[in-house]
């Protein structure tokens, strides 16, 4: 009961925060805004505190962080047109195959419209984590919620996974010259050097085939699976 009070008092004060701002426009000049900074501060600091853990004492589950800061443009029917929505499986999928850690990376950093942590500049990792794993899994993942402390595993990404979003881009359509996965004499001719050296060419790149496939963090092993995944859905077997 106690802390509904707060809250429900905490709310109104953040919301009464944005008055001094209004007057420091000009819209009333006579008020002191040092007076009313004063009284709302305690409160206010109350409010964030759950929010903003220091020395990780609460840190924020998925859930909420969705609700407060990644809903603006991940919901559904959020005006920023370019971001995958929660539950729309097909944005999501190709992003998905990149694994749970390259996707925290990737929304550490930003990328095009999406700010460096969606503009949480204090969400630590395993938030930012726990956030994409609350999104994704309504919306075709299955990722396991990394638990506090604990490394984000580079999660299991299927050979399909993997195929989908970092090599069918080129080997689906043929574009700068990769050899289409109908193509089955290209494959022949190609898998008939053996699945090793195969993987060989595809680690250092070749031509128009960038390294790895583009895709640096792929191990060795995960490299051979999605090649051999590939030759087997061109009809080569391997
Ligand atoms: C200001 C709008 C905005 C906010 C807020 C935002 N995102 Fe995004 N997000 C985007 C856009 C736009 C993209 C698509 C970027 C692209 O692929 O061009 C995106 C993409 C992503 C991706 C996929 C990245 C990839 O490599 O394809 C993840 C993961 C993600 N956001 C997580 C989050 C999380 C977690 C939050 C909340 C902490 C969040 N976003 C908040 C706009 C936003
Ligand atoms: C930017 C386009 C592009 C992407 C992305 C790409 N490839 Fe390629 N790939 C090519 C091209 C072009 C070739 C033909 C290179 C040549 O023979 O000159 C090729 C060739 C190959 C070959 C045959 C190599 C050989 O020994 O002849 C394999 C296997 C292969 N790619 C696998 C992959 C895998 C696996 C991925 C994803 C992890 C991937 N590629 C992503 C363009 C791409």
């Amino acid at each position: 009961m106690l802390s509904m009070n707060i809250r429900s008092y905490a709310l109104a004060s953040v919301i009464a925060m944005s008055t001094p701002a209004a007057f420091a426009m000009g819209a009333s000049p006579n008020v002191d805004d040092d007076a009313v900074n004063a009284r709302i501060q305690p409160v206010a600091k109350l409010e964030m505190a759950p929010l903003a853990p220091k020395g990780g004492a609460v840190s924020r589950t998925g859930e909420q962080m969705y609700k407060t800061i990644c809903f603006a443009c991940h919901a559904q029917g959020a005006a920023i047109p370019t971001s995958p929505k929660l539950g729309d499986k097909a944005a999501w999928a190709p992003r998905i195959g990149v694994g749970l850690d390259v996707l925290t990376k990737s929304a550490t950093v930003g990328k095009n419209a999406m700010p460096p942590k969606g503009g949480a500049t204090d969400a630590t990792e395993i938030e930012l984590a726990r956030a994409i794993v609350y999104m994704t899994n309504q919306s075709g993942a299955n990722f396991k919620e990394p638990t506090a402390g604990a490394k984000i595993a580079s999660s299991e990404r299927t050979p399909e996974q993997i195929a989908q979003s970092a090599c069918l881009k080129c080997h689906e359509t043929g574009e700068q010259g990769a050899p289409k996965l109908s193509d089955q004499a290209a494959w022949r001719q190609r898998s008939s050097k053996g699945i090793d050296a195969v993987t060989k060419t595809v680690i250092r790149g070749h031509g128009n085939m960038p390294a790895r496939g583009g895709v640096a963090d792929l191990t060795d092993t995960e490299l051979k699976s999605v090649i051999t995944y590939m030759l087997k859905r061109a009809g080569s077997g391997a």
